[in-house]
């Protein structure tokens, strides 16, 4: 039977129609909010992810045009595998965003930090960034186009933001769109990747409610009266995937709203001392 389709904007103003993309980590927060936009954008999608269930139902609720693959992204034949079907499901591969990431649950200091930590953290954030890269490249290096995009962080811009071991995952990924950049672009393949601040998402496995984590996210943000959404990560990375980034490659897109850039703890302390004058 064939499904229903939610696209609905005009056909003119789809920034991604006729391309083909693969979000990992799609099954949820961030790269669910993508697979929308994307889908909402024209685009063919491929959801891939671990968690089975939530991907196949978003997959069934979009329609025909969004499939979902399990893919652990840890694995390099599951990787070379979900690639090698999008080519053979769809003929081509435009566009990759190695989404999929994890934190490590313990908020501890560097004398905290266990190989299991470390193992998962970087498994995924990282290896699983050079799976995606790799299996991408493989097939658009021979179509000299394509578009690959990560998710770093903005502890790639700022200290202290995290653990170490997410931290460091983190600017490993900056690391690696850096030398792609450089790899990639003889071949006309732009890489880049979003560095999104807090996002009230599942990732941190606790049960606080996103309300709350959007309050405390809020009370530390540069940028007050607004509320950082996932769909705000998506739709940067939408402008990243499509063709109004045509020359953009090699760029940390930080989606912060100048957090990173502004420190205004001097200007309090002197004020609160002026206040006591
Ligand atoms: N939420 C934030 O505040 C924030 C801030 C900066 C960066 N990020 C990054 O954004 C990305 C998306 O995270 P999110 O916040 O949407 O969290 P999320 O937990 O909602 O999404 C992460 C997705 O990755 C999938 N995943 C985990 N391990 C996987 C594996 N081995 N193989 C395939 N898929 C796997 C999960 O099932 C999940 O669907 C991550 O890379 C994260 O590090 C998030």
């Amino acid at each position: 039977m064939k499904k229903m389709t939610l696209n609905s904007s005009p056909t003119s103003l789809r920034k991604l129609e006729g391309k083909v993309a693969i979000i990992t980590g799609g099954a949820s927060g961030i790269g669910a909010s993508t697979v929308r936009i994307f889908h909402e954008n024209g685009a063919k999608v491929i959801i891939a992810d671990i968690q089975d269930e939530v991907g196949q139902k978003l997959a069934d609720k979009l329609g025909e045009d969004v499939s979902y693959i399990h893919c652990d992204v840890t694995q390099e034949d599951n990787v070379a595998k979900l690639v090698d079907t999008t080519v053979h499901r769809h003929g081509k591969l435009d566009i990759m965003y190695n989404n999929a990431g994890v934190i490590d649950r313990k908020l501890g200091g560097i004398l905290d930090v266990t190989k299991s930590d470390l193992d998962k953290v970087v498994g995924v954030n990282v290896m699983g960034a050079f799976w995606g890269a790799k299996h991408a490249a493989r097939v658009m290096i021979p179509k000299k186009n394509g578009c690959i995009l990560f998710t770093s962080s903005a502890t790639t811009n700022i200290a202290g933001l995290s653990t170490h071991p997410y931290a460091s995952s983190k600017c490993a990924v900056l690391g690696l769109v850096r030398n792609l950049t450089v790899e990639l672009g003889k071949h006309s393949i732009r890489v880049n990747c979003v560095a999104p601040f807090i996002v009230a998402t599942g990732i941190s496995g606790t049960r606080v409610p996103a309300k709350a984590i959007e309050t405390m996210a809020t009370s530390w943000a540069n940028l007050k009266g607004r509320v950082l959404k996932a769909d705000d990560i998506a739709k940067a990375v939408l402008y990243l995937a499509s063709d109004d980034a045509n020359y953009v490659s090699g760029l940390n897109l930080v989606v912060d709203g100048g957090y990173s850039v502004v420190n205004p703890s001097m200007l309090q302390t002197v004020n609160r001392f002026l206040s006591l004058l």
